[in-house]
């Protein structure tokens, strides 16, 4: 297959070399192609390309403002991009490849277009650790910005076939990896200033970077935003991740009508629920990461008005899902 596909399908892909190269052809050429990562599945274009760029923004509905991340094969050919300080040396080194995004000033000849970083003079880099992520950015030779490979609003996909679900027939190729194994987002940090914010919680967990960086991280303050050093991530709009149904959190029982999402021992009604889904068994809050995108989809299909989610811890990736179960609770 070569990188002129038919526009009016969208080719799934294996990932052997025959797969990975024509996936690397695609994206050379201008073409959408969603892949996976550890995190979730990217929808990747051309991040040097406007045009290729635009078009992710197409496909998902997504609302333009929204910068993308640029990903990159190696630390080596990110760094080239930003300008780190040492905090975003010390991260880089300490998590790349993993799930880690920095978000760093433009470097003088960055080639990251415009509209992929939404006008803004910083960046946002990661280099993931799926190898067959990296084999496909090092097969296209280029920055490729990959937001979720979601429609705009929906729940990120964990699996191929969640992406053929919101995108066939919308992109030229769906590169099938298999399931992710984080299941959340990468966590993205600022460092802009003297003190690094933490702009998004993620696949890192904010003790992992306490370890390297012998202190705690801010927070993003939202009352900052005046201030024009303060980076935004408008990217955090509150209701990010909607299934159609309503979600109800730290559920103590399962309400006739309701489906039921858990998290270790099941709630009192659990047996009426309409359909039910348990994050981890064991209360393993690395299982309930990677299954939590796929139990929302899967919920969300039960027909249920409503999705009733046990509460689940703070700590550790706990940060990270209580963060995207509050977007799919938001009032939208
Ligand atoms: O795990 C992930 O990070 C996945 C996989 C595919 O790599 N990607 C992902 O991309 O989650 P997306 O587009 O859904 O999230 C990108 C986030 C947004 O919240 C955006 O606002 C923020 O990154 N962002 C990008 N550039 C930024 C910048 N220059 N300053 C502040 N925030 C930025
Ligand atoms: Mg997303």
């Amino acid at each position: 297959m070569s990188a002129h596909v038919d526009d009016s399908r969208t080719h799934l892909l294996q990932a052997t070399p025959d797969g990975i190269a024509t996936a690397g052809a695609l994206l050379r050429a201008g073409r959408l192609v969603a892949f996976p990562t550890e995190t979730v599945y990217g929808l990747g274009a051309d991040a040097t390309n406007g045009k290729a760029v635009a078009a992710i923004y197409t496909a998902k509905e997504r609302p333009s403002f929204n910068p993308l991340i640029a990903h990159y094969p190696d630390a080596l050919s990110a760094m080239q991009h930003g300008r780190f300080n040492n905090t975003a040396k010390k991260l880089a080194q300490a998590f790349w490849p993993g799930p880690l995004t920095l978000v760093v000033p433009k470097a003088e000849n960055c080639p990251i277009s415009d509209l992929a970083s939404a006008g803004l003079d910083s960046v946002a880099l990661r280099v993931p650790q799926h190898p067959t992520a990296r084999a496909i950015l090092r097969e296209a030779g280029t920055p490729i910005a990959a937001p979720s490979a979601n429609r705009s609003g929906r729940v990120s996909p964990t699996l191929a076939f969640h992406v053929m679900q919101d995108l066939d027939g919308r992109i030229a190729a769906v590169l099938d990896g298999g399931e992710t194994h984080v299941g959340v987002e990468s966590t993205i940090v600022a460092c802009i200033n003297d003190r690094p914010v933490l702009l998004r919680p993620g696949g890192v967990t904010r003790e992992a970077i306490k370890e390297v960086l012998g202190f705690d991280i801010d927070d993003v303050d939202p009352g900052n935003s005046a201030n024009s050093d303060a980076p935004i991530a408008p990217g955090q709009l509150s209701s990010h991740y909607a299934p159609k149904a309503a979600v109800r959190l730290n559920a103590s029982d399962i309400q006739p009508g309701e489906a039921a999402l858990l998290f270790g021992a099941p709630l009192p009604g659990t047996d009426n629920a309409v359909a039910q889904f348990n994050l981890s068994q064991e209360r393993d809050l690395s299982e309930a990461a990677a299954q939590l995108f796929a139990a929302l989809r899967t919920l969300d299909t039960s027909g249920a008005n409503c999705i009733a989610v046990a509460s689940i811890p703070h700590d550790g990736l706990g940060e990270a899902i209580n963060d995207r179960l509050q977007r799919a609770a938001a009032p939208r």
